[in-house]
């Protein structure tokens, strides 16, 4: 599986030969910063919160989005909007059609049918290849984090760059230091264990400065001050004028980086929870360890009726 995703979404493919390269190349101008963070813990300045509304051209619109394995609709007529510089939470039960969302956005459904139209910047998503999207700028991670394995931590935050620049290496070195990588930047990710893995997933998404990325459970796994981390990489990218999607069950972490918040229940999407309407606003109420209660014109959630 990690194999075919990689194959498909990050370029090139020819792994090995890419690895020989880059470790040519990473050693020739040696990450000294990398090496020199050694143990970054934690670490992390907060990223002041956000006080305005994002107001940022529409980036991407979904309208009216099925998705059918077979018989199952995973997704039922969702509609989404994003706005350019707005970080995007989607909240849901497990099988709500989360990842499943992310999936039709990054061009990796599988063998589901998809209905339905997807807008990104004028350009139809759904029938460009998922190699052509992340050429648009459309970035991803994923739930159970990938990478690599033939490369190191440096070498895997590095590889997306067709030609590696001084500038490319820079960036990445900065992003290994920021996310605490610093110590393992020349291990290979399977030797880490899962936190790192997901703390590496989110560097290289992070690297490729993705007008939209995608974050399909960044925090999960991960310690306090982990997430601290990876919510100040999501702020700063934001800050640059990145759209972010985030889905996660983490809802402290979650609030604390979303300037809106949608749900989705079992493939449809509540009801009340429009783009310009969300069933919570973060920004506007301070986080709590529980889930927040939804607001009125939120439905209740269902609970327990799959697992996924
Ligand atoms: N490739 C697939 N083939 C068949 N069913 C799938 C596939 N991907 C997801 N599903 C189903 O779609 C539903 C939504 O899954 P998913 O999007 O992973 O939910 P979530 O991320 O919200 O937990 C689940 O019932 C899941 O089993
Ligand atoms: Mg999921």
């Amino acid at each position: 599986m990690l194999l075919i995703v990689a194959l498909i979404f990050l370029p090139g493919g020819a792994v090995p030969f890419l690895g020989t390269v880059l470790r040519r190349l990473t050693r020739r101008s040696a990450p000294t910063t990398v090496a020199h963070h050694v143990g970054d813990e934690p670490h992390a300045v907060e990223a002041p919160a956000r006080r305005t509304v994002p107001d940022g051209p529409v980036v991407l619109r979904l309208d009216g989005v099925t998705v059918r394995f077979g018989g199952l609709k995973a997704l039922e007529q969702a509609s989404l909007t994003v706005r350019q510089g707005e970080v995007v939470a989607i909240i849901g039960p497990n099988g709500a059609g989360k990842t499943t969302l992310l999936n039709v956005l990054s061009g990796l459904i599988g063998g589901g049918r998809v209905d339905g139209e997807v807008d990104y910047g004028g350009k139809a998503l759904l029938g460009a290849r998922a190699t052509t999207r992340r050429r648009y700028g459309i970035g991803r991670t994923f739930q159970h984090a990938e990478a690599f394995p033939e490369l190191t931590v440096a070498e895997n935050v590095l590889c997306t760059n067709r030609r590696i620049t001084a500038e490319h290496r820079r960036r990445a070195a900065e992003l290994i230091t920021g996310m605490g990588l610093g110590d393992v930047a020349d291990r290979r990710p399977t030797e880490l264990p899962f936190g790192l893995q997901k703390r590496l997933d989110l560097a290289r998404a992070v690297a490729e400065r993705p007008a939209l990325l995608l974050l399909d459970e960044p925090f999960g796994g991960l310690d306090a001050g982990e997430r601290r981390l990876a919510a100040n990489q999501i702020r700063k990218l934001r800050d640059e004028g990145s759209a972010v999607v985030i889905i996660d069950h983490v809802l402290d972490d979650l609030f604390a980086v979303a300037d809106r918040v949608v749900a989705f229940d079992f493939g449809v999407r509540s009801r009340k929870a429009s783009p310009t309407r969300s069933c919570w606003t973060p920004a506007s109420a301070p986080p709590t360890s529980a889930p927040r209660a939804p607001a009125p014109s939120c439905p209740n959630r269902a609970t327990g009726r799959r697992s996924g």
